[in-house]
């Protein structure tokens, strides 16, 4: 036999190998300049981590939408392609999310930045910890790289909150914590309590159709450096805006397809992280181009004239 050919094994332990490498690659911001591009882009978060500008976000996966066979394709095809950050929450198809998850992460947990959230209804006491050990158990792994409260509760019990998120990172079985659906008011009540200001990111809704945080939580997140973690970045189930004939235009001109260009443009400023869901392969792919392409100050400007911001934004 020709010893330079390796067998379907080795192949997939090089391809596995390769992936890594990628992956490594895209943390630091590298173009290995291979076929499978790595993200070129990433954000910094406040307590180090370097992760994608681009994830993937996981709400509906795992719960019938596709066959799980083709969501499992997709989420690795975005992992390989520098898509390594993956948002769920315990919350998400009641588990089934985290479970469906276990699988994809098992074997690369790694190179995976790993997000899930707890539900106010479970703050109180030791809510917190319970629920992020349920989490652990569901996904398979004995920690989480960021762990978000996925909405407000009142102001009066952020500190409760963030003395229990500091705890599990002290103990090493989270990252790092957040929060999601904050106001800007929110976020300073957060930042005034003894260690608020160790929050990593605020997660809210943002895309081209639905840009009101630049109002004032994204530049007051701006100002304190404080990366914004943009979900439903595509407009989401129900107000999808890659149907946009400027956006397909955009798109042809740089070899790609709208909802590519969308994406580009949530993660324009290298301070916001975008998590578009995709229980398809070739979505994926798809979404995966936004880390390489550079839009011009004309895309700007043309997007800006067809998804105007709040006034006052730029
Ligand atoms: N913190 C919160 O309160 C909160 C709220 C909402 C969402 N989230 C997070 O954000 C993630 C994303 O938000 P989202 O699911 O609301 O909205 P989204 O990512 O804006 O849109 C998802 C939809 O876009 C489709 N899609 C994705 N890529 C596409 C492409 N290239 N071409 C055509 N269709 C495409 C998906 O269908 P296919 O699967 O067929 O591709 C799916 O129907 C969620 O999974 C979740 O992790 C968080």
């Amino acid at each position: 036999m020709d010893k330079h050919l390796i067998n379907r094994r080795q192949f997939s332990a090089r391809c596995a190998a390769f992936g890594l490498i990628a992956a490594q690659a895209a943390a630091q911001g590298v173009d290995t300049g291979a076929a499978s591009k790595p993200a070129a882009r990433t954000v910094k978060l406040p307590g180090g981590a370097i992760v994608p500008a681009l994830g993937q976000g996981c709400w509906h996966l795992g719960q019938g939408r596709h066959p799980i066979d083709v969501e499992e394709q997709a989420l690795r095809t975005g992992i390989s392609l520098g898509m390594t950050l993956l948002d769920t929450s315990g919350d998400y198809g009641s588990g089934r999310s985290e479970q469906f998850l276990k699988a994809v992460i098992a074997d690369q947990r790694d190179r995976i930045f790993l997000v899930s959230k707890v539900e106010t209804y479970e703050v109180s006491g030791d809510g917190i910890a319970s629920a992020c050990a349920a989490s652990l158990a569901r996904l398979g792994t004995g920690y989480l790289d960021l762990y978000l409260l996925h909405h407000p509760v009142p102001s009066a019990q952020f500190s409760g909150v963030v003395a229990a998120f500091e705890k599990l990172r002290a103990a090493g079985t989270i990252r790092a914590w957040g929060v999601s659906n904050f106001s800007l008011g929110q976020m300073e009540d957060l930042f005034r309590v003894p260690d608020g200001a160790r929050c990593a990111t605020n997660q809210v809704s943002y895309s081209l159709n639905n840009r009101g945080i630049e109002r004032d939580l994204l530049p007051w997140c701006k100002q304190h450096n404080l990366p914004v973690m943009a979900y439903s970045p595509l407009g989401g189930d129900h107000n999808l805006v890659i149907g946009d004939r400027t956006l397909a235009q955009i798109g042809t001109a740089h070899g790609c397809s709208a909802a590519a260009v969308a994406l580009a443009w949530v993660i324009r400023s290298g301070s916001v992280i975008a998590i578009p869901e995709s229980g398809s392969p070739e979505h994926v792919k798809e979404n995966a181009a936004a880390l390489s392409i550079a839009l011009t100050p004309q895309d700007f400007q043309t997007l800006n004239a067809a998804f105007p911001g709040p006034s006052g934004s730029q």
